[in-house]
């Protein structure tokens, strides 16, 4: 086990050790000076928490990457929009806080919401258009603007040699890797493949909104990407139309809305004149669609190596 150093005199109530080993920190400062005192290197799962499979596979990931796991569990109020969940998105400390201490967590920085954006600051935004206009950018306003800023103010505290990222969020994973690329920031951004329940419904926090009735109905989300797989991979289906009027009727005929279900270049995610996976390294099969209330997003890479 690493030396601790001890709490600043001048948070001294903000350091709380967990359960003997994991620490848990509240503050920038803190954060910081229990990552320096760890020797090696660190992989970052950062996260808004309710964690699950999903998070502990992403951990268990990131151990096999660097010697130490460091998560973040923040439920950011800069990526929801005025009309989303924030104020319902569920919060689960005391469970998150084991369930990373039994993957092994070195540490967890689980700051509220003033030490993230001390009031009275003036804004900086950092934003990467050219990926985030589009899709869920288009549907969800500044989303990406609140995802990239507070994504930068993680890696500025952390410090991490990789961080993980769920592929389940598609766009999300594209946009982080470019905006870290673009700032230079000497981060591997390694995006880890979708835990998904036995019928296929991706693993996610939001799937906990679901009625028994709606959640028998979500199936169609894989269902309507395993459609679009069929017809590219199988078939060698090319036009894109074709594979997009598949995956809505899939999802209308279980009682979804759709708000896209879309094929798109795996990379930068353009809409494409002709499938050709081998040509474009792949294409990427897009949905967010609506039921009872609940939004739901997936997605499925399709034909690359
Ligand atoms: O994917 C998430 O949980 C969040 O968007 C992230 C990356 C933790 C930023 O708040």
């Amino acid at each position: 086990m690493q030396a601790l150093p001890a709490p600043s005199a001048d948070h001294p109530q903000t350091m709380i050790l967990y359960n003997g080993g994991m620490w848990t920190a509240q503050t920038a400062t803190d954060c910081r000076r229990l990552r320096r005192a760890l020797t090696g290197t660190v992989a970052f799962v950062p996260t808004m928490g309710a964690l699950h499979e999903g998070h502990a596979s992403l951990m268990r990931h990131a151990a096999s990457l660097a010697d130490h796991v460091l998560v973040s569990i923040f439920v950011n109020p800069t990526q929801f929009g005025p009309h989303e969940d924030f104020a319902k998105y569920p919060r689960k400390l005391p469970e998150d806080l084991a369930l990373c201490e039994q993957a092994g967590v070195a540490g967890v920085f689980a700051p509220t919401v003033d030490a993230m954006y001390p009031p009275d600051t003036p804004e900086c935004i950092v934003e990467v258009p050219a990926l985030a206009a589009d899709l869920e950018g288009a549907l969800r306003p500044g989303h990406f603007r609140g995802v990239c800023r507070v994504v930068a103010k993680l890696f500025n505290i952390v410090q991490p040699e990789a961080a993980c990222f769920g592929q389940k969020d598609y766009q999300q994973w594209k946009v982080i890797q470019a905006m870290t690329a673009d700032l230079l920031l000497p981060i591997r951004i390694v995006g880890c493949p979708t835990c998904r329940a036995p019928d296929g419904l991706a693993l996610s926090s939001r799937n906990a909104y679901l009625s028994p009735e709606a959640r028998g109905r979500a199936v169609a989300l894989y269902r309507a990407l395993e459609s679009a797989r069929h017809l590219v991979a199988d078939l060698g289906e090319t036009d894109p139309a074709v594979v997009e009027a598949a995956m809505r009727q899939v999802l209308e005929s279980h009682q979804f809305t759709v708000d896209y279900a879309v094929v798109r270049h795996p990379q930068t995610l353009a809409r494409l004149d002709c499938l050709e996976p081998a040509l474009t390294g792949g294409v990427v099969a897009l949905i967010a669609a609506r039921t009872a209330g609940v939004r739901l997003i997936d997605n499925l890479l399709i034909g690359a190596d």
